[in-house]
């Protein structure tokens, strides 16, 4: 296993590999942007003076702690350590808000307040549910997981939620359902990420499962990180995580979940279906049309930033859980 010291830019790879990046680069619409505003962003761990910068990235990760979570003793066992909080809140995709990794600051301004999220569809019990009575009716619970981008680099995370079969419980699906969407908050006046203006883009972001890959123990609805509410930059104040499939599955800031007989269309299978199958479970052995997924660039915090590459497991180690969906 190598250890990977890196220049204060994340840059170098991730413009090789980045595929959001490239494919916007492809079309030259990002070109410039990217260059100059990735290097040198990463803002430092720690320091004897702090940036105004850094001191504005922390208070975005001072969210109100969740009381009375307990970490689930079956999904915590990660041979890995946990990323730390202010690399993980400074390094994230939300395309809404810009097409970098550091949009941190711009997603501040996605809006929380009052947040409802519909379920609707194919199901006996449709609700719209205030996010608050959601994180009341559903017992919540901290799970530590392995988080895998499609772009090969890696985290661990600690997420506090639900497993999504309660939801699912809940809303009792007839018998014609077979998958879900999930949609992301949308609104052109806010969600002004440079992307987001070109109107081919099938905006808002849409994801999708089937109903029984929903149903699986490991899918599980965020509403929290760290012990924490979600920062906006991960998606508050609810979002998908499922941790055997690339992190592009996991849609952020969920206002509807439909319950439906066909596929649905997705954001970035629609985009390019040959780079982002709907299925999206990560397989070493499948490599991405533009690069291996054989290893990842694991986010590691040596004494500087480092990267540490690491092979990368099928169904991102979760094969006992999740590979009889797929026999
Ligand atoms: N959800 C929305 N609404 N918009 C996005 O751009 N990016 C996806 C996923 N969910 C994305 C999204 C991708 S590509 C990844 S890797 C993860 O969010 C990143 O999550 P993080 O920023 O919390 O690490």
């Amino acid at each position: 296993m190598s250890l990977i010291r890196i220049r204060p830019s994340w840059a170098i790879s991730e413009n090789k590999i980045t595929p959001e990046t490239v494919y916007f680069n492809r079309r030259r619409l990002l070109k410039g942007m990217i260059s100059a505003s990735i290097a040198g962003s990463l803002i430092p761990l720690s320091g004897c003076q702090k940036s105004a910068s850094q001191t504005a990235l922390e208070a975005t990760l001072q969210q109100p702690k969740i009381p009375g979570v307990k970490t689930s003793p079956e999904f915590s066992q990660v041979d890995r350590p946990i990323t730390k909080a202010i690399l993980a809140g400074q390094y994230n995709n939300f395309y809404e808000f810009g097409g970098t990794k550091k949009i941190w600051l711009n997603a501040q301004n996605l809006p929380t307040e009052n947040w409802k999220v519909e379920v609707t569809g194919l199901v006996n019990n449709p609700k719209t549910y205030d996010i608050d009575d959601l994180k009341k009716k559903f017992p919540l619970e901290e799970r530590v997981y392995r988080f895998r981008c499609v772009e090969a680099w890696s985290m661990v995370l600690p997420w506090v939620g639900f497993p999504m079969k309660k939801l699912i419980e809940a809303v009792d699906p007839k018998s014609e359902a077979k998958y879900v969407r999930f949609t992301s908050f949308y609104d052109k006046d806010i969600t002004t990420g440079p992307a987001f203006h070109l109107g081919y883009l099938p905006w808002p972001y849409k994801e999708g499962l089937r109903i029984e890959e929903m149903a699986n123990d490991l899918a599980f609805f965020a509403v929290g990180i760290y012990g924490h509410d979600l920062p906006k930059q991960h998606g508050a104040p609810i979002r998908m995580v499922i941790p055997w499939k690339y992190g592009f599955k996991g849609a952020k800031s969920i206002v509807k979940i439909e319950f439906l007989n066909e596929q649905p269309a997705t954001y970035w299978n629609t985009i390019d279906p040959n780079e982002y199958d709907f299925e999206a479970n990560v397989n070493p052995a499948k490599p991405h049309p533009r690069w291996s997924q054989a290893t990842e660039k694991f986010i590691s915090t040596g004494p500087g930033l480092s990267w540490d590459i690491k092979e990368t497991l099928p169904y991102n180690g979760y094969g006992e859980y999740v590979a009889s969906l797929y026999a």
